[in-house]
Order: structure tokens, then sequence, then C-alpha cells
């Protein structure tokens, strides 16, 4: 299969890449420099140029806070340029997939979010993607949406990629506290992403692993599996703040956003591994 990787430099699209070409896929991996999603014509041009069998969008606007300070461009990139992309696909029957995130929930349930929960968004970001999935599935019927939550990976700027190194500098570590969620290795992100778009899944399913956590629960258990490891541990303290006592973390979040995975699991044939296992793998993979 001939695969084409948009926002190949991305924490996900890395992974991606890497994944793809080790089960031997031929894979075009294409980085934010390479091309810019949004701009006219770029899904004709490139469906033209490489003509892939399937397309994967792992291209995002994803820092909230950018996001509300440039609405033109998060709607642009995580919902108009989506439905292009999916459209053009559409008209040529190649294969478009696209991922989602948890944002997209105002964490008011008190169980785990299944794929056709309403979207009920807090944020521009949670906005333009939840806007972003229904305009893709609009457009192309046959796309596939995969939802996302808390990924860490090697390189990754988010908060739980860069935990380990914190854990191993600092005594205090100072977290956000009070929200709950589902969260996923990039490693496993990848795998689940390409095996549901090798069986064909259409529609919305959640690719994050099972089991669900808190910045600070899943900080305890870096600590004790670093530890265990033999790594070296600087930290004597987690403290868990409120999100306005985080510089950078103003706009707002769900509280509670796991994502069931049931469909996932059902669809793949496969129990898909809970998040400390995920954990585990990261850190054999950093040397932590
Ligand atoms: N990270 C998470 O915790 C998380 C959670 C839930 C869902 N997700 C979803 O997972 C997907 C992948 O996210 P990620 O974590 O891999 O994010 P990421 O590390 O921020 O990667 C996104 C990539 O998209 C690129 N990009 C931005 N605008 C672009 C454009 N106009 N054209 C082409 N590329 C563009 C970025 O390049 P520049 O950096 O150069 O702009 C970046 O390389 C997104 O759909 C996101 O919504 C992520």
């Amino acid at each position: 299969m001939k695969v084409l990787i948009l926002g190949a430099g991305g924490l996900t699209g890395r992974y991606l890449v890497k994944e793809a070409k080790r089960r031997g896929m031929e894979v075009t991996a294409l980085t934010h420099c390479d091309l810019d999603i949004t701009q006219p014509d770029a899904a004709n041009g490139a469906l033209l140029k490489f003509q892939p069998d399937c397309v994967i969008n792992a291209a995002s606007l994803t820092r909230l806070e950018r996001c509300e300070e440039d609405p033109v461009a998060s709607r642009k990139i995580n919902t108009t340029a989506p439905a292009d992309w999916a459209k053009e696909c559409g008209k040529v029957g190649i294969k478009f997939v696209h991922l989602g995130t948890d944002y997209i929930f105002d964490g008011t349930k008190k169980t785990p979010y299944v794929p056709e929960d309403p979207a009920s968004p807090l944020s521009r970001y949670g906005h333009d993607k939840a806007n972003g999935e229904k305009q893709v599935l609009l457009a192309n019927s046959q796309a596939l949406i995969v939802r996302l939550a808390w990924v860490f990976g090697h390189g990754g700027s988010t908060f739980m990629s860069q935990l380990p190194g914190i854990l191993a500098e600092r005594e205090v570590v100072e977290l956000a506290g009070g929200r709950r969620g589902s969260c996923t290795y990039a490693g496993e992100a990848a795998r689940i992403i390409l095996d549901l778009a090798r069986g064909d899944a259409r529609g919305i399913f959640h690719g994050v692993q099972s089991g669900e956590t808190t910045w600070k629960e899943f900080a305890k258990k870096a600590v004790e599996l670093m530890r265990g490891r033999g790594g070296k541990v600087a930290c004597r303290e987690i403290r868990e703040l409120s999100l306005d006592q985080i510089p950078g973390m103003k706009v707002a979040r769900p509280a509670f956003s796991p994502l069931d995975v049931q469909q996932t699991e059902k669809f793949l044939g496969r129990k898909i591994p809970n998040w400390e296992k995920g954990l585990e793998e990261y850190l054999a993979e950093i040397g932590f």
C-alpha cells in the first residue's frame, strides 16, 4: 500500500512514518515545510503527483492558546483543509484518514465517551476539530476518523512526552490537576491508526490506550517505572495545580474525557494495551 502522510514532522506523524515503513509500506512523508495542507490545490496536486492508496492527515494546529489567538488559521487547518482533502480523496477513491481529539467534549459525562456522543467543545481548537470531523465525513462518507488523546512520544512537546526528563531533573514537580482522561503512546497510536486503515474502517473510532488517568497518576507511574529500571529520578514530590495557576494553560480543557475503545477493539479483534504498557514502551525507547 502507498501511503501519503501529512504533518509528517509532528509527534504522531513521525511515529506513523516509522511504523508504516516498518510494515513495508511505500511511504511519502510530507512535513509542514514540504507542504502546507491549506494551500489551494494542495490536495489535488499532491494526489496527482504521489498517487497514494491512502492519505493520513496528521497535520493540525494543536496548541489551544494559538487557536484562540488565530481563529482563522485554526479553522483553515483544523476544519476546512481536512474537508478539502477528504473530498479530493473521495473523488478518486483514495482512502482518507483524519485524526481527532477528546477536546471536542465538554467533560460533563460521568462515563467514558463513545464515538457517537455529541460534541460540545470548550475551546476554539475543540470547536474547529469537531467541525473538521463533521465536514470530513460530509465530504467523504468513506473517510476514517481516529480520535486520540494526551499523546506522548520521543521529541514531543506535550507535557506527558517531556515528563520523564522533568522527573529526572526536578525535586518538586508541579502539574495540572483536576482532569481525567485517556492517553496514548504515539507508537501505539500509529499501530491502531494503520490497523484501522488496513481493515478499511470508516467513520469515527477511538485510538487511545485502554484505562484512564490523571497527569499526577501518570507521573507517579513514571517515577515507579523509572526507578524500577534503575533510572535517575530527582522527583520527591508531585503537586497538582489548577489550570489557571499554570502559565500557558488559560484555555478551558475538559475535566473528564476518557475515550471508550470497545468499538475499536471489536473491529481490530485485539485488546489495546493499557497506557501503563505504553509508558513502559516509551521509557524503554528513550532510555530512562
Ligand atoms: N498531541 C496530543 O496530545 C493530541 C491529543 C488529541 C488529539 N491529537 C490529534 O492528533 C493529531 C496529530 O497531533 P500531534 O500531537 O502529532 O501534533 P503536533 O506534534 O503538533 O503535529 C502537528 C503537525 O502539523 C503540522 N502543521 C500545522 N499546520 C500545518 C499546515 N498548514 N500544513 C501542514 N502541516 C501543518 C505542524 O507543523 P509545524 O509545527 O511546523 O506548524 C506539526 O508538524 C492532530 O489531529 C491532533 O488534533 C493530538
